[in-house]
Formats: structure tokens, sequence, C-alpha cells
């Protein structure tokens, strides 16, 4: 079976007690933490900043992603490596140099992925998944945490999945939306091998650490 690893979102935090929240996620085995940074343009909320990217920071050694749902990520990138970034994750959607946007990444040595809505069909990966990191296919649409997953993605899952195994195994293929103990299993079947959370973690009754302990026996 492949390793599954946990990327709790924190957007589903309580941002009082960010420094806690993180700190429970990492107890519970957190590989790394996902920070949704939302503009209001590329997607119809707005989340946070740096100025929050960098909070994170001091309060954990884990290599912080940033899923990027803003217009224009390459111009905000050398703020979010001052920041602490370690990873972006980019969309494909309205990104006309794509390429030119993960080069930026990789002068900076950071990691970087490449982010694809339920609409956008898995084949406009086919020129870049060997220059990526990382693969995240959306499971919800962009914006809001607390959303339902859409199951048609799995076929989707299931196409990158195949894709990457052929052309670049060590490639990361993330979900991200609507991940809980029911869903997780299903995900995790078509071939995601890291699984992005917030509800399910942030969100439990009993705190992040037996949220995120659920979340890993429900796919065991
Ligand atoms: C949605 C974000 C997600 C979100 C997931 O736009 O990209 O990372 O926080 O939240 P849940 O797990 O609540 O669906
Ligand atoms: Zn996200």
């Amino acid at each position: 079976a492949r390793v599954v690893k946990f990327a709790p979102s924190i957007l589903s935090a309580d941002f009082a007690r960010l420094g806690e929240e993180v700190a429970a996620a990492e107890q519970a085995g957190a590989d790394r933490i996902h920070l949704d940074v939302m503009d209001g343009h590329f997607v119809p909320n707005i989340s946070f900043g740096a100025v929050v990217v960098e909070a994170v920071r001091r309060t954990t050694s884990l290599p912080l992603e940033l899923h990027l749902m803003i217009t224009n990520p390459d111009d905000y990138f050398d703020d979010f490596v001052a920041a602490g970034a370690d990873s972006f994750l980019v969309h494909w959607e309205g990104n006309a140099n794509l390429h030119r946007t993960i080069q930026r990444a990789r002068h900076l040595n950071k990691g970087i992925g490449v982010a694809i809505n339920p609409a956008t069909p898995a084949s406009v990966l086919e020129e870049i998944l060997v220059d990526v990191d990382q693969v995240l296919v959306m499971t919800v649409n962009p914006g809001f945490g607390h959303q339902t997953f859409i199951n048609t993605t799995l076929a989707k899952i299931g196409r990158v999945r195949e894709m990457i195994d052929r052309r670049h195994p060590q490639c990361d293929l993330e979900i991200d939306g609507g991940v809980n103990a029911e869903t997780a299993p299903l995900g995790v079947a078509a071939g995601a091998n890291v699984l992005v959370a917030g509800t399910a973690i942030f969100g439990a009754s009993q705190g992040a650490e037996a949220g995120m302990k659920h979340l890993r026996q429900a796919i065991e």
C-alpha cells in the first residue's frame, strides 16, 4: 500500500489559537501544513496573506505549503518566501504562463505544484507534469472550507495517478476539499497519496489531534 501523507489546512482552525492548533496537528503527525491564500478575485473569498504565513512559520518546523488562490501568484512569491513558505501550489486556471511560474518557484529553490479545479480535465497536466513536485486535484470548488466532496473527481484522480506512475512517480498527488473519514478512503483508493483536510481535522469536536487520528484510521 502507498504511504499516505497529511497536510492539515488551517482554514478551519481557530485563528485566535493558531499556534496551539498547528502544534496539535504537528503532534498528530502532520507531514506539512497547508495554507489557503485567497484574494477575493481568483476565488470569491478572502483569507490571509504573508502576515499569517509568518506567524505560522514561528510556531512549527513542519514544511509550509501555500495553496495560492490568487491572481498573478508569481508577484507574491518573494514575499511568501520571506515569510517562510516551503512550497507553492498554483492553479492551472487563469495562468497563461504556468511554465514561467514554475520556473520562478524553482529559481527560489521552493517546491512547486499545480492545482486543477473540478471542471478542469487531467489532460492539461500532460506538458507540465514532469516539471512539478505535486499535483493538487481540487475535490471541491476552491474558495471555502466545509464543502461537500465532489464524487465525479474520483475518476480524474485515477487518471492523474496513471499519468504520475507512468511519467513522474515521485510526484505527490494531493486531494483538497471535503476530505473526511468517508471520502478519504475513496480518494486514496483512486490514487491520492496526500490528503488535505481542514474541517475533518480542525473542526473535529475533540480537537485536531483526534481529528487526524480518526482520518488516519479511516484509510488503514
Ligand atoms: C478550499 C481550500 C481547502 C479547504 C479544505 O478552497 O483549498 O484547502 O480549506 O477545507 P475542508 O477540508 O473543510 O473541505
Ligand atoms: Zn487548499
